[in-house]
């Protein structure tokens, strides 16, 4: 039975068309995937559909009946329930409290608690996930706050659930569990719009996957499609190497860490020589994030030794490791990275206006800021390539690509990439492996922190594995592979 019928859907935001004539049709009970390189206009279909950001025009039946959306309330009123790509956490309230935000069962006028948790911990049960519903959110991993956001779709009645990149910050077994969950979901007869980067888990789950470029409906196929035909409706053209990396001799020890220790992070030691990319992979909630944000000074340390040219830098601020040479890539855009109603240009020369030679008599060389980061999209392919518009209005890939170029402004010995790919196309991501493959041949070095194991192995020359806070392995060369490093994800106790 058809579900949800979209036809002829069209947004625009003043000149530009975000969404021109885009039509499918979702089943009950199946999985439409939707597609499409940064900026394809995926979100803006599911903003349409969810009542965030009402389309130009077209129309969407539920069931045959054409229906009106025009707020959240209206498509939860359809059974329509979304969550979206940018999470929408309040860090001071526990994670039952944002579980049912808006919703908070209420007895005499009062809060009740004692439902408010079980309502919480019955839905995370469905899940199949052990959150302590009392938690500040604000102390979640980024993959436990996803999970929140889903929870939280899932309480009223749900017939299409709507899926905004929902894998984008969780590693493979929490992956394998939200598969799980839409498999439920879908086996109780409710459609799935999925939208997602990551070729092998559309692959595996979707049924029906439509392509969008540009804002423009280009195919929909039934499953089994094959990736290079996918990948080839979605930049419109055939696909090229994704990994390029050529491992290179390499130098001096230019990172050198030894028995790190804080709060998260128990002895680790290890370092980056000059021309390697080294991996650090492990589970959402290992550690291994949290060993970058050691070293650059975002976390307190407890211990330990961190060396950059000579000099212990332990527990040096983010601006003083900047000034030795050591550049780090947040990986949440929204928390750590951008000025979102500013030009997107101010984002990416932040912190760097000194350094990078932007500034003349304590002004701002503008025509030299926007040239140098116009090149730096380009490089990225940012789109929209202009960086004058406000950073918010970008496609949350592009948001991401800008942080990239951030670093990129910066002529840093050592790059600390935290998960750089998130959210990111297969066209781009090649970019970003570019861009890191030429820092390790310029002689830099490359500490590369991330979940997603095909990137890990695909471009690293040595890769730790991170389990409870603690370097477990060390692999190199032929020992880089998928079985030997879920070996080492969890420890023996
Ligand atoms: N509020 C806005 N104002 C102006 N342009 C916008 C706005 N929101 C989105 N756009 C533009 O619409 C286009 C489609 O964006 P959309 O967010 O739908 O992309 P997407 O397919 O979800 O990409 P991504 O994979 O990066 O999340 C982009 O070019 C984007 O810059
Ligand atoms: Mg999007």
């Amino acid at each position: 039975m058809t579900l949800l019928e979209v036809r002829n859907l069209s947004k625009q935001f003043g000149s530009i068309t975000a969404l021109a004539d885009v039509s499918l049709s979702v089943e009950a009970g199946q999985v439409h995937a939707v597609m499409g390189e940064n900026g394809a206009g995926k979100s803006t279909l599911i903003k349409a559909l969810s009542g965030i950001q009402p389309a130009s025009s077209g129309s969407v039946s539920m069931r045959g009946e054409v229906i009106a959306i025009e707020s959240l309330a209206d498509a939860a009123a359809h059974g329509i329930r979304t969550v979206f790509q940018e999470l929408h956490i309040v860090p001071q309230l526990s994670v039952a409290e944002n579980i049912l935000l808006g919703a908070l069962p209420r007895r005499r006028g009062l809060i009740d608690r004692s439902e408010r948790d079980r309502v919480a911990v019955e839905v995370l049960a469905q899940l199949g996930v052990d959150l302590d519903p009392g938690r500040p959110a604000g102390k979640l991993s980024r993959s436990e706050q996803q999970i929140i956001e889903i929870c939280r779709a899932l309480l009223g009645r749900v017939d299409l659930l709507i899926l905004d990149e929902p894998t984008a910050s969780l590693g493979e077994p929490e992956t394998r569990q939200l598969l799980d969950i839409v498999r439920r979901l879908t086996e109780r007869g409710v459609g799935v719009i999925y939208v997602s980067h990551r070729m092998n888990e559309v692959l595996e789950i979707a049924d029906k996957i439509t392509v969008l470029r540009d804002g423009n409906y280009i195919a929909t196929h039934d499953a089994p499609v094959s990736a290079d035909r996918l990948v080839h409706d979605m930049i419109g053209r055939a696909p090229g190497e994704l990994y390029l990396h050529e491992p290179v001799e390499p130098g001096e020890v230019l990172l050198d860490v030894k028995h790190l220790s804080n709060s998260s992070v128990h002895d680790a030691t290890f370092n980056v020589r000059a021309g390697e990319i080294v991996g650090v992979t492990g589970l959402i909630g290992s550690g291994k994030s949290e060993i970058a944000r050691a070293i650059y000074g975002l976390d307190p340390v407890e211990s330990g030794e961190v060396r950059i040219g000579g000099a212990n830098c332990l527990g040096w601020s983010p601006a003083r490791m900047l000034k030795q040479g050591l550049m780090y890539y947040p990986s949440d855009r929204k928390r750590e990275g951008l000025a979102l109603n500013r030009p997107l240009r101010e984002s990416i020369t932040l912190g760097a206006l000194k350094r990078g030679g932007f500034l003349a008599g304590g002004l701002i060389r503008a025509k030299q800021e926007a040239a140098e980061t116009e090149q730096l999209a380009e490089r990225l392919s940012l789109r929209p390539s202009t960086t004058a518009a406000p950073a918010g209005n970008y496609s949350g890939g592009n948001q991401q690509k800008a942080l990239i170029a951030r670093g990129m402004i910066h002529r840093a010995d050592v790059h600390v990439f935290d998960e750089p790919t998130v959210g990111i196309d297969v066209g781009a991501k090649a970019d970003v492996y570019a861009q890191i493959d030429a820092y390790a041949r310029a002689g830099a070095g490359v500490l590369l922190v991330s979940s997603d194991l095909t990137e890990v192995i695909g471009v690293s020359d040595r890769v730790y594995v991170v389990a409870e806070g603690r370097i477990q392995a060390e692999l190199i060369g032929d020992d880089i592979n998928e079985a030997a490093i879920a070996s080492h994800f969890f420890t023996e106790s």
